[in-house]
């Protein structure tokens, strides 16, 4: 369940009327509603209240400092993969104790900045990483907290992109090498084991691959714990779908997936740490877009409209839908016509729907896509140097900027030409 309904013939992010949004700051926006990232959040916290655990938002997701401050203060860590989502969770307010850090490549100086500011763990990904953190840990007479990041070779059945607990995948130790590499963290200095991690992938809509995976976490964490490591801690990663479709095919909910959770490892007395990103900010967050055109083309019509490809990449990148919507309501019954909705930029890729069902359009028209509040606004560029797409929090029948859109001249400023030229 979202906060984006029609109510007087028109779409609301709560109790402010897009359109409103529109009006006062352009389009294309993304919008954000506050009550309903408060609820997927106590959701998550909820399928989890029977025992010890940190939901820890990925910050990948959705890194606007508005949206950190608002989870951290709901109680979430965070799950940062680089220094400056490390940066970001700080200045919203997140204590290093809450802070996760996970990714393959984190370099001397991003571990640094984390012992520095304080962190709940690393999770390790490789040997080298491992020698690195603990070399850099004991120069800094430091001991911190790490769990290694198994690689279960269990399939996601998600887009291959975002599966990442196959063997051939970049991520993680090979389960089978699990021990191995334990005892070696244990015999390093600056380190000091707490837990395993695993996470296999992103967009689930199944929960038998998590099923498979966290059977392996347990059974690896009586294999460790009988050679004398105390694993205290399961970091299980994120991955839980949301509903692309309003009209279908509905993925488990987070108290299923804590149930889930609870069959496989729930015996164990581990504190349970989970990573979820887009399951709580995914249909948080609307991209509104504004008709530029309607141009009839040779036995199809294409909805010009001002979103782009730069601001919203998953269609290009993944293929992924996103359900397109009026913001006028439409009349029940009405016939609709079918539309190729596209972008501005100069490419073919900047299609975000083709043959989609809309009712006539015009230029000026509103339109929603939904379900953009993961991976939108941070995966935006400004490819055909297109400023980057402002961000809007509502909440109640309030609303604020919280990333407010760039001038040219703030574009501009970035560049610098050199003194030969
Ligand atoms: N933890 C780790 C270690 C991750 O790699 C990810 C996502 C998450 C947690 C959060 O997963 P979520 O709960 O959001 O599914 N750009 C792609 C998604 C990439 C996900 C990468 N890792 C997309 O737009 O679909």
């Amino acid at each position: 369940m979202d906060h984006f309904n029609y109510r007087d013939g028109a779409l609301w992010a709560e109790d402010v009327p897009l359109t409103r949004i529109a009006a006062e700051v352009g389009t294309p926006v993304y919008v954000y509603s506050t009550a309903t990232l408060t609820r997927h959040f106590g959701l998550f916290r909820q399928a989890l209240e029977w025992t010890d655990h940190l939901v820890c938002f990925a910050v990948k997701a959705n890194s606007n400092l508005a949206v950190l401050k608002l989870m951290g203060d709901l109680g979430a860590g965070m799950d940062v993969v680089s220094g400056g989502e490390y940066a970001r969770a700080k200045a919203a307010g997140v204590p290093g104790d809450r802070i996760v850090f996970s990714g393959v490549g984190k370099t001397l100086a991003e571990m640094r900045q984390a012992i520095e500011g304080g962190i709940r763990q690393f999770n390790i990904e490789s040997e080298p990483e491992m020698r690195a953190l603990s070399a850099l840990a004991a120069s800094m007479g430091a001991e911190v907290p790490i769990a290694v990041r198994v690689n279960p070779d269990v399939d996601a059945k998600t887009h291959e992109k975002i599966a990442t607990g196959k063997s051939e995948n970049k991520f993680g130790i090979p389960i089978a090498r699990a021990r191995e590499v334990y005892a070696e963290a244990a015999a390093l200095p600056g380190l000091k084991v707490v837990g395993i991690d695993v996470h296999i992938g992103s967009q689930l809509t199944d929960l038998d691959p998590y099923r498979q995976a966290y059977a392996k976490v347990a059974e690896l964490t009586q294999v460790l714990r009988g050679d004398g490591h105390a694993i205290t801690r399961l970091d299980l990663g994120g991955g839980l779908g949301i509903p692309y479709r309003r009209d279908n095919n509905v993925p488990p909910l987070p108290l299923e997936y804590g149930q889930v959770i609870r069959d496989a490892v729930g015996h164990l007395g581990c504190e349970i740490e989970i990573e979820p990103g887009r399951n709580i900010v995914g249909n948080a967050g609307v991209l509104l877009s504004q008709v530029i055109y309607v141009k009839e083309g040779e036995g199809r019509n294409f909805l010009i409209v001002d979103a782009a490809m730069n601001d919203l990449l998953r269609p290009a990148m993944y293929g992924a839908h996103h359900d397109i919507v009026p913001v006028v309501e439409p009349v029940a019954g009405s016939e609709g016509r079918s539309f190729d909705v596209v972008g501005p930029v100069c490419e073919s890729g900047d299609t975000f729907q083709k043959g989609t069902s809309l009712p006539d359009m015009a230029a000026g028209d509103l339109i929603a896509f939904r379900s953009a509040g993961a991976y939108g606004a941070v995966m935006a560029s400004e490819y055909n140097s297109r400023p980057l797409v402002p961000e809007v929090l509502v909440s109640g029948d309030q609303f604020a900027v919280i990333r407010a859109r760039p001038t040219y001249e703030d574009m501009l400023a970035r560049d610098s030409i050199p003194g030969w030229l």
